[in-house]
């Protein structure tokens, strides 16, 4: 492909200054000639012309970009913290992503591309006009089942073709779609399920997982229980023998081979809601981040084309499962919008050796490869020589997004797998937001490790103090996005509007939505680099969890007085929870209990949210109020300096806990 990411420190100097005082940031490449000449933007003058307007820049977007079959009144309106756009407009998100297409020459265009996990099963392809078909089929079953506009759908659904065939189907007419993760237990369904009042469950009998079959349907039969679901449709995947609910069940294949292959899209109406899709908060209990239709698809689909510049001969790999934001906005939604073809692989990166990955971009020439962090430490420590196996020539963007990136991990990637040509495009976004908002374009670049880069044309953010006032350049704060709204961000919590009120837009007001990271205005072209959370949410392996989740189940084990869970810094997971336990009384501490009271966090959220170690404490920091005091522990775990414990009701206990876990002040050792 030859486009070579030129470093070149002299163009830095005038517009990055400040990062050159340190001499490992003169690590800053920037696009060649070559690169520019093909990327969608390339000009930076996009970024001004959007920032004088955004709203009339949006409104242009909108337009280009997708089929409306009536146009907006107004493109935004503001009701702080409430805000519209696109108002009166009406569109379909299944006629964007998939009928637009079948009219033009990419109607046998490959659209999916599917790699199972077992090595020796075939991929399936699916183009343009095989979606068409298999998503009208299934939005009739959808119907045949009850299902109307404005109702709610649930998918518990491995990666698979059918699980972008369901999504669409429900978009097809109206009935938002809430994807769980094929992962999250049982209870975690139940609860989704619940709150969402989902109407009918689509999942599969079972799914590969490291070569073994996992029965995905045991777990959907105990988490539709006690929930309004009437229906539930079995994809047959892994051949497994499962209860079939007589009556309640029925086999996908069963239901589409009577069903009709036309049907007739949904005109939604631009602020009807396209999907719900639950996160952790900062409490207990997840929150369902309510999506609509016109904002959302139009974010979907310029950050899709502009952040890794997409055109009609690539092969789009986005590594993030569906039951994630990513896997909505950038493994459906976006490159079906595009008209791209994309490819989705549904077992462990690793398996059967840890070339997996390296093995499927070779044998289907992927172009652009999206993935987090969290893998890239994994196949760090695997060693270079599994990629070195492969021919990776065929990439040409790489991107990466769910958490800070470090040094190391960004220089790995960017030599060993980028073979130092590709742009790395670090993406810094939210549930919330639906689609990216803060990286560099890859036509116009920096690309500097760590570094995400600066806010998407046409999106405004700020690093604020704790008083408001906007930080200067080096500065540190808390990253906010100012007015107008990026079009794809949440419109509410679903049956909360409290929460949404409280959690985004009490910090700073209802005019600035606050975003709960912090971040460093890194040089005067405001580029970013983003900190972490500022709340007691954790990323485990990329996957957002909120410490009072895993506490609120811990505590359901009849052993447990009083538990608290911080997270520990993890050199793969980049972070993992731990667990601080006090029995109660007359309960011995033991390895057996450990397990035990661990187990229930497998049950009620599912494996990914294990604590990685319990320790059982006498008791725990607290403030004379009561409050324990989760700072000190996380302190603890990070090997920072503790600082000053003499406001604690209980002093004493610090030095107890440091020799429980084994405490070495970083910096000491
Ligand atoms: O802390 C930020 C981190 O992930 C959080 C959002 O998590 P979630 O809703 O699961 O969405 C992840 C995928 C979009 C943010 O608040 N985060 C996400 N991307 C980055 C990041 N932190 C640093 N750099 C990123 N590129």
């Amino acid at each position: 492909m030859g486009i070579i990411v030129e470093q070149k420190s002299e163009k830095v100097t005038a517009s990055v200054k400040w990062v050159l005082e340190d001499p490992k940031q003169k690590e800053v490449w920037w696009p060649s000639e070559e690169l520019k000449k093909m990327a969608w933007v390339s000009d930076e003058s996009i970024y001004e012309q959007a920032d004088k307007d955004p709203t009339a820049f949006w409104a242009n977007r909108a337009r280009e970009g997708l089929h409306w079959f009536k146009e907006w009144d107004r493109t935004y309106e503001r009701n702080p913290p409430y805000f519209k756009w696109f108002v009166g407009g009406r569109i379909n998100a299944s006629y964007n992503a998939v009928d637009r297409h079948i009219k033009t020459g990419r109607r046998y265009k490959a659209a999916i591309i599917w790699e199972p996990e077992p090595i020796d099963e075939p991929a399936r392809v699916l183009t343009y006009y095989d979606l068409y078909r298999e998503v009208d089929k299934f939005a009739n079953v959808l119907k045949s089942l009850g299902v109307k506009r404005g109702d709610r759908v649930g998918i518990y659904l491995p990666m698979m073709p059918e699980v972008q065939i369901a999504m669409l189907a429900c978009a097809r007419i109206g009935a938002a779609h809430s994807v769980v993760f094929s992962a999250f237990s049982a209870d975690s369904l139940r609860s989704r399920l619940k709150d969402a009042e989902a109407k009918v469950l689509i999942t599969a009998d079972g799914y590969y997982r490291r070569g073994k079959v996992l029965n995905l349907k045991a777990e959907a039969d105990k988490g539709v229980e006690g929930t309004p679901v009437k229906d539930v449709v079995v994809v047959r995947r892994a051949g497994l023998d499962v209860d079939i609910v007589e009556g309640r069940d029925h086999w996908w294949h069963e239901l589409m081979e009577d069903a009709d292959a036309h049907c007739e899209p949904e005109a939604m109406d631009s602020e009807d809601i396209l999907f719900i899709l639950y996160t952790s908060g900062t409490t207990g209990k997840p929150k369902g981040v309510v999506h609509t239709t016109g904002g959302y698809l139009t974010q979907a689909y310029w950050t899709s084309k502009w952040d890794f510049d997409i055109h009609d001969d690539d092969l789009f790999w986005c590594t993030a499962d569906i039951g994630w934001i990513t896997g909505h906005t950038y493994s459906c939604y976006g490159p079906l919008l595009l008209g791209a073809t994309m490819l989705i692989y549904e077992g462990a990166p690793d398996y059967p050796e840890p070339d997996r990955w390296w093995d499927i971009v070779e044998k289907y020439g992927v172009t652009i490869f999206y993935t987090a962090p969290t893998a890239i430490r994994m196949f760090v420590k695997c060693g270079e020589e599994w990629p070195r196996k492969h021919d990776l020539s065929s990439l040409r963007i790489l991107g990466t997004v769910g958490e800070p990136i470090d040094r190391e991990a960004w220089l790995w990637y960017f030599h060993n797998i980028g073979g130092g040509r590709c742009p790395i495009i670090d993406t810094w976004w939210q549930t919330e937001t639906g689609g990216t908002l803060i990286n560099s374009l890859p036509g116009i670049g920096p690309f500097i490790p760590t570094v995400a880069g600066r806010s998407f044309p046409g999106m405004r953010h700020a690093v604020l103090d704790e008083n408001g006032n906007k930080v200067g350049v080096g500065g540190s704060g808390s990253l906010v996005q100012l007015s107008p709204f990026a079009p794809g961000m949440l419109r509410g919590i679903y049956k909360d509007p409290e929460r949404y009120k409280e959690l985004y837009f009490s910090r700073y007001g209802e005019e600035i939505y606050y975003t709960h990271d912090g971040a460093r205005v890194w040089d005067e072209m405001h580029n970013i680099r983003l900190g972490g959370r500022e709340d007691d949410v954790m990323k485990v392996a990329g996957h957002r969890l909120a410490t009072a989740e895993v506490e609120t189940a811990l505590t359901e084990h009849e052993a447990v007085a009083e538990v608290a869970v911080v997270p520990a810094p993890h050199e793969i997971k980049g972070e993992v929870p731990v667990a601080f336990v006090i029995l109660r009384k007359g309960r011995q501490p033991s390895e057996e209990l450990a397990k035990e009271i661990i187990a229930r966090v497998t049950k009620a959220i599912g494996p990914t949210a294990k604590p990685e170690n319990l320790f059982f404490v006498p008791d725990l920091p607290k403030t004379r109020s009561g409050k324990i005091m989760r700072r000190i522990l996380k302190s603890l775990m990070k090997g920072e300096p503790i600082g000053d414990v003499t406001t604690l009701m209980n002093p004493e206990i610090v030095e107890e806990l440091k020799a429980k876990v084994g405490y070495v002040e970083a910096g000491l050792t």
